[in-house]
C-alpha cells in the first residue's frame, strides 16, 4: 500500500545535516526501543527515561503502545498483522522523531522479531538500541496492572501476548532488563549509560 502511493512523489532534501543539528541539540539522535510482555515495565522505563532525559535538557519523547492506539493506530487490532502494520507505522514515526534529532523512547509489545528488525533498518547503525525489558511472564501476570491477564486467562481478550499469542525474544538485545528485580532508576541508569558509550549523549 505505501510504495503504490510513494512512486510518484518525490523527496526534499533537508537544509540542516544531521552533524548541524547534533551540534545545536547537543545530542544524536536514536531510538531506545522498549520490547516486552504486557507489564513488565516497558511505559514505566520509558517515562521514566523521558523525564530525566528532558530535566537534564535534552530532546526525548515517549512513544508508547497504549497511547498511540487511540490514535495514530486507533484503527488496529492485536491479530498478528495488525500488530505488524502498528510497529511499521509507529516504526516511521520513531525514524521521523530521531531524523528530528530526538532521543525517542519507544514502549511496544512488538512480539515479532522481524518487526523489530525492520524498524532497526529504517534507522542508521548505531541509532537503534533494542532493550529487552525481559520481566518474566509470572511477575507480569501477578502485577497484571489493568486486569487484562485475568481477563485473557478467563477468555474474554483473545489473542494476548504470552498466554495465546506469542513473543519472540531478541536474540541479540543492546540491553536486557529485568523490572522486577531491578528498580526503574537503575533500568534508566543502565540505558544512559550505554546511550553515552555509544556517543548519543554527552557525558
Ligand atoms: S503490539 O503487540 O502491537 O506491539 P502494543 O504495545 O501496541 O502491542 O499494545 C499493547 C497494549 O495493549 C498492552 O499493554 C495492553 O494494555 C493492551 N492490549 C489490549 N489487548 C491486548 C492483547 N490482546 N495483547 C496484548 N496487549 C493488549
Amino acid at each position: 500500500m505505501q510504495t503504490r502511493d510513494a512512486r510518484h512523489v518525490t523527496w526534499h532534501h533537508s537544509q540542516v545535516t544531521p552533524d548541524r543539528r547534533a551540534e545545536r541539540l547537543g545530542q544524536r539522535g536514536a531510538a531506545v526501543w522498549l520490547t516486552g510482555l504486557s507489564g513488565s515495565g516497558k511505559s514505566t522505563v520509558a517515562m521514566a527515561l523521558e523525564r530525566r532525559l528532558v530535566e537534564a535538557g535534552r530532546f526525548a519523547y515517549v512513544l508508547d503502545g497504549d497511547n498511540v492506539r487511540h490514535g495514530l493506530c486507533g484503527d488496529l487490532g492485536f491479530g498478528e498483522a495488525d500488530r505488524r502494520e502498528n510497529i511499521r507505522r509507529v516504526g516511521h514515526v520513531a525514524r521521523l522523531f530521531v531524523d528530528a534529532g530526538a532521543i525517542v523512547a519507544a514502549a511496544f509489545i512488538s512480539p515479532f522479531r522481524s518487526d523489530r528488525d525492520a524498524v532497526r533498518a529504517l534507522l542508521a547503525p548505531g541509532q537503534f538500541f533494542e532493550v529487552h525489558v525481559a520481566t518474566p511472564l509470572e511477575v507480569c501476570e501477578t502485577r497484571d496492572p489493568k486486569g487484562l491477564y485475568r481477563r485473557a486467562r478467563a477468555g474474554e481478550i483473545a489473542d494476548f501476548t504470552g498466554i495465546s499469542s506469542p513473543y519472540e525474544p531478541p536474540l541479540a538485545a543492546e540491553i536486557t532488563l529485568d523490572t522486577g528485580t531491578r528498580s526503574i532508576g537503575e533500568c534508566v541508569d543502565a540505558v544512559l549509560e550505554r546511550l553515552v558509550t555509544a556517543g548519543i549523549l554527552a557525558r
